[in-house]
């Protein structure tokens, strides 16, 4: 950032010598994208199928249990190093308090010890927060219309001991409730979980662009309200600075920006600001305008993909979550 750039003028220099042939742009490219950069979201439902389509996001299916460990597998075998769970559970098994979040036996930790057992090399990231569970969709716990943060940590913290104990390697707390990694962090801590890695959505924005997704989990028709009390603000960028500073003071090992290709800048600060590993969430609803595009006939597949992808290298990223992971990952191995 803070390099001398030397005096260049023409015809002494010319850009586009070292743009002539493709050995020589693969040579000095500043950033590469491989597999390993991949973070794969798979989306579980409870129902009997094995696979069913969601509407909002085409190419995505939901997944049972048993597809679930095929794609992990297929995860593994592309080079993908982890996939991310996200559940849509039966809409009777709702309440206020998101009981089945914690249940033992629930979906996720069922996945998870299921994925564990078939294809241990593979990490499992689970997603820590209230809104799949809870009749209202809010991530953390409602009381007289209001979301009750103190009350929520209790929690998210036994959500992500129940997470870990059946497998995962590392939680991510997506709810952005105050004070949620350090209590998380003590629950790992004192229940023998020291090497479970906590993953922070840091700087989580309240974002039109999470539509599909919560169709996808069955949390859109749940929602009263908006999520805005916690989520960010997108029209500040200091804040997330704030933000992350206080979830790694708090125990984070990795902090996550979301949406991705609309804060690139917020990337690009966090890893100015802080050495430590940032991963991007390429959201549903970026997803979406990609794929419908793409279904059109509106935009090069593989190029537009990959280009969105390279974008999250550039600004900073170690890696990114995106519903695209197998596709890439294929590409990228020809
Ligand atoms: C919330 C959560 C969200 C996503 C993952 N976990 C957003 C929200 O509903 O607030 C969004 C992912 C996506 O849009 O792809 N716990």
């Amino acid at each position: 950032m803070s390099k001398l750039v030397f005096p260049a003028s023409f015809p002494l220099t010319r850009g586009r010598r070292l743009r002539s042939q493709p050995w020589v742009r693969r040579l000095v490219a500043e950033t590469t994208l491989t597999p390993a950069d991949l973070v794969w979201p798979l989306i579980l439902h409870d129902g009997k199928a094995d696979r069913v389509p969601v509407a909002t996001l085409p190419g995505v299916d939901r997944l049972s249990t048993a597809a679930a460990v095929e794609a992990a597998r297929q995860a593994r075998d592309l080079g993908i190093p982890a996939v991310a769970l996200f559940p849509n559970i039966d809409d009777a098994l709702k309440d206020a308090v998101g009981t089945e979040a914690t249940n033992p036996d629930g979906l996720v930790p069922e996945t998870l010890r299921a994925i564990k057992a078939a294809v241990p090399e593979i990490g499992v990231i689970t997603d820590v927060a209230l809104d799949c569970y809870t009749d209202h969709g809010h991530d953390g716990i409602v009381e007289d219309g209001r979301i009750v943060n103190d009350g929520s940590l209790e929690r998210l913290a036994e959500q992500a001991f129940i997470h870990a104990h059946a497998g995962a390697d590392v939680v991510a707390p997506s709810d952005m409730m105050d004070g949620r990694v350090q209590a998380i962090r003590e629950a790992l801590e004192a229940n023998g979980y020291q090497n479970v890695m906590i993953l922070s959505y840091a700087a989580k924005y309240a974002s039109a662009f999470y539509g599909p997704y919560r169709d996808a989990v069955g949390s859109a028709r749940a929602l009263i309200g908006d999520k805005r009390t916690y989520q960010m603000d997108p029209a500040n960028s200091d804040e997330a600075l704030r933000e992350v500073a206080m979830d790694l003071a708090e125990g984070a090992d990795a902090v996550m920006v979301k949406p991705g290709t609309l804060y690139l800048d917020i990337i690009q600060r966090v890893r100015d600001t802080f050495s430590v590993p940032i991963f991007a969430y390429q959201v549903s609803g970026e997803y979406a305008m990609m794929q419908g595009a793409i279904d059109a006939g509106w935009l090069d597949e593989e190029r537009a993909i990959l280009e969105s992808l390279g974008a999250f290298k550039r600004a900073g990223c170690s890696g990114v979550l995106t519903y695209f992971a197998p596709r890439v990952a294929e590409w990228l191995n020809r």
